[in-house]
C-alpha cells in the first residue's frame, strides 16, 4: 500500500479515543485497558480498518486489536470509528515481528492475517507474515487451542503459506481457493482488498489453522467448522 507521508501522523492518531501510544505498557494486562476478561481476538496488517471495525462493531463482548506497522495507513482506519469510540477496539501502531514486547504468552485469542504483502522475492521472504519465524512467534503470544485465519488473492503466498503453517505445527482445519463459491463464505467479513481483487474476478483464498489442537475448545470447534460444512 502506498501512501504519501502525513507529517504528525502519530500526533494525529492520539486524538481517537481507541489509539494506544504506548501499548507496551499493557503488556500481560491487556484486560485492565479492556476493562473485562473477554477474549482478545487481533488482526495483523489492518490497513484501512474496515474488517476490524465491522467485527468490533457487531461483537461486543469480544475485544479486538487492530495492529498496523503504517501509521498513516491507520488515519484512514481511525476516520471509520464512531465518535464516540468502540469500547471493545485498540488500534495500534506497530510491527509485528515485535509481538512480544506488548504481549504476554496466551494473551491473544485468534490471529486474522487478511491480504498480507506477499513478499515475492525471496530475500524478502522473511518479512512474510506467514514465515517460519512469524508462525513461531505467533505461538508465543496465542493462546493454545486458537485460530489463526488467513486470507489473500495470492495463490503463491497462499500455497507456500499451506505448507509453512503444516511445517510450523499448525492443524489446518480447512483451506479453500475460491472462498466466495465455498461452503464457508457464510459470516464472511470482506477487507478493502478483498473487494477490490474479488470485484477483478481475482478467487480468494483462505485457510483456518490452530495452534495446539488438544487444547481447542469444543463449543469454538463446533461453531468455526459448522460455518465449514
Ligand atoms: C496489503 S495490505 C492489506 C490491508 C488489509 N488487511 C486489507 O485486507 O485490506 C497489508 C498491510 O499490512 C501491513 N503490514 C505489513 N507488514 C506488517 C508488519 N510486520 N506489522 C504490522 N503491519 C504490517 C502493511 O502496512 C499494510 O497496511
Amino acid at each position: 500500500m502506498r501512501l504519501r507521508n502525513v507529517p504528525n501522523a502519530h500526533e494525529k492518531l492520539a486524538a481517537c479515543v481507541n489509539y494506544i501510544s504506548d501499548p507496551q505498557s499493557f503488556k500481560g494486562r491487556w484486560n485492565e485497558y479492556f476493562k473485562n476478561d473477554n477474549p482478545i481476538y487481533m488482526e495483523i496488517g489492518s490497513g484501512k480498518g474496515q474488517f476490524i471495525i465491522r467485527l468490533a462493531s457487531e461483537n461486543p463482548d469480544i475485544n479486538y486489536i487492530a495492529l498496523e506497522k503504517s501509521p498513516v495507513v491507520l488515519l484512514h482506519l481511525i476516520k471509520k470509528i464512531p465518535s464516540e469510540g468502540l469500547g471493545n477496539l485498540a488500534v495500534i501502531s506497530f510491527d509485528a515481528g515485535k509481538l512480544e514486547e506488548i504481549f504476554e504468552s496466551g494473551e491473544i485469542n485468534r490471529l486474522y492475517l487478511n491480504f498480507s504483502d506477499p513478499w515475492p522475492k525471496k530475500r524478502h521472504a522473511k518479512r512474510r507474515l506467514t514465515s517460519p519465524g512469524f508462525l513461531r512467534l505467533y505461538k508465543k503470544v496465542l493462546k493454545p487451542g486458537s485460530f489463526i485465519e488467513f486470507k489473500t488473492d495470492n495463490r503463491v503466498f497462499f500455497d507456500y503459506s499451506l505448507g509453512e503453517f503444516r511445517s510450523s505445527g499448525y492443524n489446518l482445519i480447512k483451506a479453500t481457493y475460491d472462498l466466495y463459491n465455498s461452503d464457508f463464505l457464510e459470516g464472511n467479513i470482506p477487507t478493502e482488498y478483498e473487494i477490490k481483487f474479488h470485484n477483478m474476478g481475482v478467487p480468494i483464498n483462505k485457510l483456518f489453522a490452530v495452534y495446539d489442537m488438544d487444547n481447542l475448545k469444543e463449543e469454538e470447534s463446533k461453531i468455526d467448522l459448522q460455518t465449514q460444512e
